[in-house]
């Protein structure tokens, strides 16, 4: 199997591997502050109850150590911390500093000062020591990734033995008129909402041309497995507009 075949493709624009990765950045800087909310226009909502489905499908204990790479302003991170009772300890680890910046922000304003640490970081070359965390989380982010079989790779090094991945990201709808309907509003409605509520059409436009780039349910499960997860597996959402993966390091 060819390693990163979209690592040239920014959107359906070709790019050179590393200017892929500054133009992701770029996006996310400009979108940071509208960011939550173009998140519920877009989605009506549902991003929240596909995430709650992730989190509790992770269920962290007490004392354990979660990694949410890709984490932005910290949905998934604060969604971890409260199903733990805030007992267990989430890492947050995002590319872009604007994004990381509202997701601390929005920590104070939620009072949790201990507990979920803020980093910013490549998910390819993730700054923490091997064997290092027992959950790994990467939501509406993988697609995002350069290379995504660096990323998956660099998951299962800083996972513990016993340790387990977790991605939630748009995939392949498996049902064929629902991906009409679906590419009808995700390329002619979500672009000019983006324009509308961020001034900002480009971002969105490669939001929604990055999805029909990223590799369908099938595609990624076998990608998890060449990187040495066992027991790959995955469940669609909403007839497959969204999957999560999970994978075990054994
Ligand atoms: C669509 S947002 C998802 C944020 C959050 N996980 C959520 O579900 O709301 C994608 C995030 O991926 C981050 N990102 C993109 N490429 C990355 C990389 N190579 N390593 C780490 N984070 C990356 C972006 O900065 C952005 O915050």
């Amino acid at each position: 199997m060819t390693l990163n075949p979209e690592s040239r493709w920014f959107g359906n624009q070709p790019v050179e591997e590393d200017e892929k990765t500054r133009l992701v950045h770029g996006v996310f800087t400009n979108v940071a502050a509208k960011y939550d909310l173009m998140n519920d226009v877009m989605s009506g909502g549902l991003h929240r109850l596909w995430k709650r489905r992730f989190i509790k499908t992770v269920r962290p204990k007490a004392g354990q150590q979660c990694l949410d790479v890709a984490g932005g302003t910290g949905d998934i991170a604060f969604g971890l911390f409260e199903e733990s009772c805030r007992k267990a300890h989430v890492t947050v680890c995002d590319l872009t500093p604007s994004m990381v910046e509202v997701g601390r922000d929005r920590a104070i304003n939620k009072g949790i000062i201990k507990g979920i640490d803020w980093t910013v970081g490549n998910a390819e070359d993730l700054p923490f020591e091997d064997n290092s965390f027992d959950h790994y989380t990467i939501a509406f982010g993988l697609r995002n990734v350069t290379r995504i079989d660096n990323a998956l790779h660099e998951a299962y090094r800083v996972l513990k033995p016993g340790g387990r991945f977790y991605c939630l990201e748009f995939s392949q709808p498996v049902v064929p008129m629902l991906e009409k309907i679906y590419d009808a509003y995700s390329f002619h409605i979500i672009p000019k909402m983006g324009q509308l509520i961020a001034q900002d059409k480009e971002s969105y436009q490669y939001l929604v041309e990055s999805i029909r780039q990223f590799p369908n349910q099938e595609k990624l499960k076998m990608r998890l497995q060449s990187a040495g997860f066992s027991k790959p597996a995955y469940t669609d959402f909403t007839f497959g507009i969204v999957a999560l993966h999970q994978g075990l390091k054994a």
